[in-house]
């Protein structure tokens, strides 16, 4: 009962200070708006920020924050940087949706591309297609000039993770996303998502980060919504479809990421034991997020401020 108690306070607490950071509900935001997960995020918000401030396109901005991400591969679960999967190599996962064209293009499984995030651009901007997978996302990838190196290359971290840190399942723990959503001046919606997946998945094991309405959703009417977590248990239940679903019915973004958890949670035999989040901003300029069983740190940036915002796990209905 203790415990509960102070779940609720602090869920309250996250409450006043997202309530804080994205205004009064009915407010409309006049500037900018980029929401992305986990602190990492931050410098991709920045560098969105600084390419729409020089008048660079929604587009543009999505994907230059999201490389910013690949570039650093700091938190060792994005781009190159990534963790591998069980043959020892990072196999990446991307994909980039545009709300006013409702264009969108994404790439799975794809091996040595340094920015899998442009390589979902070019498949989105310069192929009738919208997802492309392994070898043949990789030549696209080549073929369009995307950064790469060879996959030899990688030998070397293959070794060092066959010989001394090849888990025995995929490793739960080693994995994160950063799915980046923006709204701009104009209330135009855009959003991307990138990630390496699970450390010691499967060779050809896609998450839900390149799936549209799985890993990110948007729609240029209502908001965007975008995941990160156990990519299985929020494919199974088009989770980030679901979250602007809800915003589509009135919801304000933070319940409708809330409302995503619980709805999946009565679903599924694991309860809240998904180990899933959810970032989203809506039309107006709102945003919210939301966890299933544990504080979920996430990244804003608007009105001249950048910021991590903690958001507590969701308390169990
Ligand atoms: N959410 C990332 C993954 O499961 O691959």
């Amino acid at each position: 009962m203790m415990s509960l108690n102070l779940s609720r306070v602090v869920l309250f607490a996250s409450f006043l200070l997202l309530g804080a950071c994205a205004g009064a509900p009915a407010a409309v935001l006049d500037g900018p708006l980029v929401v992305s997960t986990w602190p990492f995020g931050r410098h991709a918000n920045d560098k969105a920020m600084e390419a729409l401030t020089a008048g660079k396109s929604l587009l543009d901005a999505v994907e230059l924050g999201i490389r910013e991400t690949e570039r650093r591969s700091s938190d060792g679960s994005v781009g190159l940087g990534g963790r591998p999967n069980a043959a020892g190599y990072p196999q990446l996962d991307a994909c980039i949706m545009d709300g006013p064209s409702r264009d969108a293009g994404a790439v799975g499984g794809v091996e040595g591309i340094v920015h899998p995030i442009s390589a979902a651009r070019h498949v989105m901007e310069k192929s009738q297609h919208v997802f492309l997978v392994g070898e043949g996302a990789r030549w696209f990838a080549l073929e369009h000039g995307v950064e790469s190196i060879p996959i030899e290359d990688l030998k070397a971290k293959k070794d060092a993770w066959v010989d001394g840190h090849r888990p025995k399942d995929v490793d739960r723990n080693g994995h994160d996303t950063i799915a980046l959503l923006i709204r701009d001046k104009d209330g135009h919606i855009a959003g991307g998502c990138s990630t390496s997946g699970a450390g010691g998945k499967l060779p050809g094991r896609v998450g839900d980060s390149p799936i549209l309405g799985s890993g990110l959703y948007v729609d240029e009417e209502v908001g965007a919504a975008g995941a990160t977590g156990i990519g299985e248990n929020v494919m199974r239940y088009c989770g980030s479809f679901l979250v602007v679903e809800f915003m589509r019915q009135g919801m304000h973004p933070q319940k409708a990421c809330e409302e995503t958890v619980h709805r999946i949670a009565s679903l599924d035999p694991r309860g809240y034991k998904l180990d899933i989040c959810f970032i989203a901003l809506d039309k107006m300029g709102r945003y919210g997020a939301a966890a299933s069983n544990q504080r979920f740190p996430f990244a804003v940036a608007s009105n001249g401020r950048s910021v991590v915002v903690n958001v507590a796990q969701v308390v169990p209905r």
